[in-house]
């Protein structure tokens, strides 16, 4: 089984919907028995929350339920996942800080890259934006995601 690690700042916004959009593709291909996919952030501010209320409105839109619930990173992390896909730069610093010695940073990707459109950096952090942009990050991730799981096959 190979286990990807979706990273963001607070685990309400991009990384759960980049976990669900993911494990959705997943589940679609049948693939459950090769992949498994789970998300937490670098803070603990929003530990036990459901995603952010925008976040979860645009997923029902399109048919996706986010059921996760958010967690701050942990240093088992290090050991109990084989790919950690960080959201953006500032969060990819942290994680390359955090990272122990045994976790070779070649599986410490930033997911924006496997964007096909508009490769770059960042998935852009919507928490103080307007719904707009978290219109935009859905459809950046959703990207991403399918993308990145085709990279993996
Ligand atoms: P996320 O968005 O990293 O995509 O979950 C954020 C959510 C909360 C905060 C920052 C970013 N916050 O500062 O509480």
């Amino acid at each position: 089984m190979y286990k990807v690690l979706f990273i963001c700042l607070g685990n309400i916004c991009r990384s759960p919907l980049a976990e669900a959009l993911f494990m959705k593709l997943v589940n679609e291909n049948q693939l459950n028995n090769r992949f498994a996919a789970d998300s937490c952030g670098l803070l603990d501010f929003h530990k036990g929350d459901l995603a952010d209320p925008r976040t979860r409105q645009i997923a029902i839109k399109y048919g996706l339920e986010i059921v996760h619930r958010s967690r701050p990173i942990t240093a088992n992390d290090f050991y109990n996942f084989d790919e950690l896909l960080v959201m953006d730069e500032a969060v990819f610093s942290k994680v390359m800080e955090m990272k122990p010695p045994h976790f070779d940073s070649s599986q410490i990707k930033l997911f924006r890259n496997f964007d096909p459109y508009q490769p770059g950096t960042d998935v852009p952090d919507p928490y103080y934006k307007d719904i707009a942009v978290f219109e935009e990050v859905h459809l950046i991730v959703e990207r991403c995601a399918a993308n990145y799981l085709k990279a993996l096959l």
